[in-house]
């Protein structure tokens, strides 16, 4: 039994004797709650991303019953309770529209109900940074527990991953490499038992950086959602959460600057996702943590890819996790002196301690720093006129040769136009072009979809093309690959250079420099600038208008401006 505490923020709604005492002891009792529940235990709140709409998070009224039994052991009160849920699947136009809406849902969900700490479900790409954000403007105690990667995917002998073999198999489809028969079949392979995407794509490298940040137990980042381990790591969250209440560890004790950084480094180790540093500086910027995209570059030099996963490699999470998962890599990068040892994590323990002496069974799935995977794969931030705020691309995932190019721009102004006219066999385009495509940023698209990564002509892909270099202001998914620039800063919606090349432009990428350059006079710019018009967002009003008005760029996390920061867990006007 926990210790009475009278600290206890619950004890504002659960601790009185009088009529609100009443009222709000007695509605909880409605289904079986017994007196003694409201004794001045915590109560702890298990945030769940359940949904039938989010195939990656359909599993969670089980991994939450786990959670519960935890709770119920360590002596805490558990309340589970619903917020908006993203699936990247279904949700149109993107899930990313909905990132901030969801955080706001969770922000004050949890402000204003009586909880002393949380446990935070979450799964599909955008429902860990949603419930991180969210919650880190609260700043609680709170735990994560993420579902787990899927198994992996089989089909015909060959291991395939979600996503990753998504884009392959469409361009084989496309290429007429593969039939529709075979590729329909592929569908029933790919994603087989209950997780999330299995490759190092955004769910698996947000799970990642869970474990990295401190925030989720040892071994979030891997354990496949049906392997009863996963179900074990709920239960312990359950029973840690109930500690942290009375140890009084709000997430701002563990969400520091130093358990930023060391995310930042396991993400290159990992060769994780891009999205990670559009939601690890939202993130920061809820709790109060100063992340910049500097800090991606900076802090990524010298960090090699140790981990041999799709996109980058070849093995999946269930590979991962067998090969010693993130624990192993996590070892790596403190042995080499690249962790912040002495951060707080969420188990009591330090990082360094969770880790140090965590094994590798697989040194082919699980590199050691001595002889890396990839070799200085860190995210790189360019600068150049075609983006004064910055731009990034994932080396690990891009065509060495093309990592310092100079070729002619072919232009799409929308993703409506890229569509229109990339199966054009009369397209003017080879294979030494860039592509380049514009409005498809935070305001632009809007919501900032996962389109960075556009799909190479046909008529290139038959001739055995398998990479460009491709320009925009979008996003990629995390299980993409390619020489793929990303979030252009400011967006061509926003008035940024990218929304003045035309095609023909030459365009200059040096990666080792960490350049971008349009090769267009500036006078010939002022000349473009002056007559460009701002596109109509396609909608005005609702949830689109508040998120186009008020969404900030790539670099600063596309939060929305008036989220960042935090207002605590602190109820204004509270009459009763
Ligand atoms: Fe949910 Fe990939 S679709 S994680």
């Amino acid at each position: 039994m926990a210790k009475k505490t009278p600290a206890l923020r619950s004890a504002q709604w659960f601790g009185r004797d009088d009529i609100y005492g009443f009222l709000y002891r007695s509605w909880v009792k409605n289904r079986g709650v017994p007196q003694d529940q409201f004794d001045g235990r915590p109560v702890i709140g298990i945030c769940n991303t359940h949904s039938e709409l989010v195939p990656c998070n359909s599993h969670f009224r089980a991994i939450a019953e786990h959670v519960k039994a935890g709770v119920l052991e360590a002596g805490g009160f558990p309340l589970e309770f619903p917020v908006m849920s993203l699936g990247e699947t279904l949700l149109r136009p993107t899930a990313m529209l909905y990132r901030n809406l969801a955080s706001m849902d969770v922000e004050e969900s949890i402000r204003a109900n009586p909880l002393d700490g949380v446990v935070l479900l979450v799964g599909c790409d955008k429902t860990t940074p949603a419930l991180l954000m969210g919650a880190s403007s609260v700043d609680l105690p709170s735990i994560a527990v993420s579902g787990g990667p899927m198994l992996s995917g089989k089909y015909r002998g060959t291991d395939i991953g979600s996503g990753t073999n998504t884009w392959s198999m469409s361009e084989d489809l496309r290429a007429g490499r593969i039939t529709l028969k075979e590729f329909h079949e592929a569908e029933s392979c790919m994603h087989r038992s209950h997780g999330h995407c299995m490759t190092m794509g955004t769910a698996s490298t947000m799970a990642s950086m869970v474990e990295a940040l401190g925030v989720g137990m040892p071994g979030n980042a891997a354990i496949p959602a049906v392997d009863a381990r996963r179900n074990v790591l709920a239960r312990m969250a359950g029973r840690r959460i109930v500690g942290l209440v009375g140890e009084n560890v709000t997430l701002s004790k563990i969400l520091t600057r130093q358990a930023f950084e060391n995310a930042i480094r396991a993400n290159a180790a990992i060769g994780g996702s891009t999205n990670a540093v559009i939601h690890l500086i939202a993130i920061a910027r809820r709790i109060g943590v100063d992340l910049r995209l500097e800090d991606w570059d900076r802090l990524g030099r010298g960090v090699h890819c140790l981990v041999n996963l799709m996109p980058s490699g070849k093995y999946l999470m269930e590979d991962f996790y067998y090969a010693g998962g993130l624990p192993a890599v996590l070892r790596e990068l403190g042995e080499a002196g690249l962790l912040h040892k002495d951060a707080l994590t969420v188990n009591g323990a330090t990082i360094w301690d969770n880790n140090r002496e965590a094994p590798c069974w697989n040194r082919d799935v699980i590199h050691a720093q001595k002889k890396p995977f990839k070799k200085n794969t860190g995210i790189a931030v360019l600068r150049g006129n075609l983006c004064p705020d910055g731009a990034i691309i994932k080396p690990s995932a891009a065509t060495p040769e093309l990592l310092r190019h100079r070729g002619r721009a072919v232009v799409f102004e929308s993703i409506e136009d890229f569509h229109r006219r990339i199966d054009d066999s009369a397209l003017d385009i080879d294979e030494t072009c860039v592509m380049v495509l514009k409005n498809c940023g935070p305001k632009g698209y809007p919501g900032m979809a996962e389109v960075g990564n556009m799909p190479l002509p046909p008529k290139l892909l038959k001739k055995g093309i398998t990479d460009m270099v491709r320009i925009s202001d979008a996003r990629m998914s995390g299980t993409a690959y390619g020489t793929v620039v990303l979030h252009a800063a400011p967006e061509a919606a926003a008035g940024g250079t990218l929304a003045l090349v035309e095609t023909g432009d030459l365009i200059e990428l040096d990666v080792a420099k960490r350049k971008l350059q349009l090769l267009v006079p500036e006078k010939t710019l002022a000349k473009r600038r002056a007559k460009w018009k701002k596109p109509k967002p396609p909608l005005t009003r609702g949830y689109w208008k508040l998120y186009v008005d008020h969404v900030l760029q790539a670099d600063q996390g596309a939060d929305l401006d008036f989220l960042v920061g935090k207002s605590g867990a602190f109820v204004p006007r509270d009459n009763h």
